[in-house]
């Protein structure tokens, strides 16, 4: 049998909890892992990624279909470093505060620059497009943050004008926001979200019983293997086994397993989400039903409602067959 080599990509940061159907789904997941991140890798974001997250930008909805926005995303990373030297030495009181300081985008190598009209009613498809391109951007394992602080710093800043002139803003456009991407090195909590903030009009449902129910979740805390991703990693690394006689020529690729943990950290309701192959799939259910006990999810409450507990919750876990 010829050696088979799996490897793993970075584990979704999902969302479910038991009565939540409605986060079954991977947009959901997307939606409810987005974490604004401020600390990245030194590593470029892929060319053909880049393209992925402007096209998911530009197929937001726009009012009467205009398309009045203009994005220019930069690869340039002498641009962005050109350009955080000169606010360095413009705020090195600010540049102070922020230790590891790589760049005034948060450190992030790649940089999204959204322009809208300066006249007319705009800013809100321009908005539209931002969310469209955090969100693909986190489908594909990267990590964002948008920005309007350093819009403002370069707008008003003679020193920066070489920056503004090589976006090439088109005539009557502003620059409204930049997105920083590129690959995330912290993973950032959740932060509490007000579920007062959302009321139903009519409707079954009264107001306290939505909340009650769970529907609202003010910061949430995913499930975890003991030990990280990594331990997660290196653990299935060592159990794997690959299907007696599998060869290159059967399908490879990614199985998603989903799976319960409950509040003891025990995992149960294993099923394979998307296979290549139901052999492939018959293997990563066997191994993550071996898996030892996780840390469970834990749901926290924000002021005035204080603490923590845990939930039981669904977690998606993808595992990447590929042979060499
Ligand atoms: C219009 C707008 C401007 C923002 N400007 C900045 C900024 O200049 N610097 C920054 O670090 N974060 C900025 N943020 C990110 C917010 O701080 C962040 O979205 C918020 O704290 C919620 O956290 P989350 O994105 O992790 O859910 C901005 C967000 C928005 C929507």
């Amino acid at each position: 049998m010829k050696r088979l080599f799996f490897s793993l990509i970075a584990m979704l940061g999902v969302l479910a909890l038991s009565a939540q159907n409605e986060f079954n789904n991977e947009v959901m997941q997307t939606i409810m892992a987005r974490r604004s991140v401020r600390k990245y890798l030194d590593k470029p974001v892929e060319h053909s990624k880049l393209e992925a997250i402007a096209k998911a930008g530009i197929n937001a909805p726009s009012a009467r279909n205009w398309q009045y926005w203009a994005v220019r995303i930069i690869e340039d990373q002498k641009l962005i470093n050109d350009v955080s030297e000169v606010y360095k030495q413009a705020n090195p009181e600010a540049v102070s505060r922020e230790p590891g300081f790589k760049n005034m985008f948060r450190g992030a190598p790649n940089l999204i620059c959204v322009c809208a009209p300066k006249d007319g009613d705009f800013d809100l498809d321009a908005g539209l497009m931002g969310e469209n391109m955090m969100l693909a951007a986190q489908s594909l394992g990267l990590g964002t943050c948008i920005q309007t602080g350093p819009v403002r710093w370069l707008l008003t800043n003679e020193k920066a004008k070489f920056f503004l002139e090589r976006l090439d803003i088109p005539e009557g456009y502003k620059l409204l926001y930049v997105i920083a991407v590129g690959y995330p090195d912290e993973k950032p909590d959740a932060k509490p979200r007000d579920a007062s903030k959302v009321k139903f009009i009519g409707g079954e449902i009264s107001e306290e019983a939505s909340d009650d129910d769970g529907l609202f979740i003010d910061y949430f805390e995913n499930a975890q293997f003991p030990g990280g991703d990594e331990a997660c990693m290196k653990w299935l690394q060592e159990h794997i086994k690959y299907p007696e006689g599998y060869t290159s020529n059967q399908p490879q690729g990614r199985v998603v397993v989903s799976f319960f943990v409950e509040k003891d950290g025990t995992i149960d309701s294993v099923k394979v989400f998307r296979s290549p192959d139901p052999l492939l799939s018959e293997e990563a259910i066997r191994v993550v039903k071996q898996m030892p006990k996780w840390k469970p999810a834990h749901q926290y409450f924000p002021p005035p409602r204080q603490g923590s507990e845990a939930v039981r919750a669904r977690y998606f876990l993808p595992i990447i067959f590929r042979q060499h």
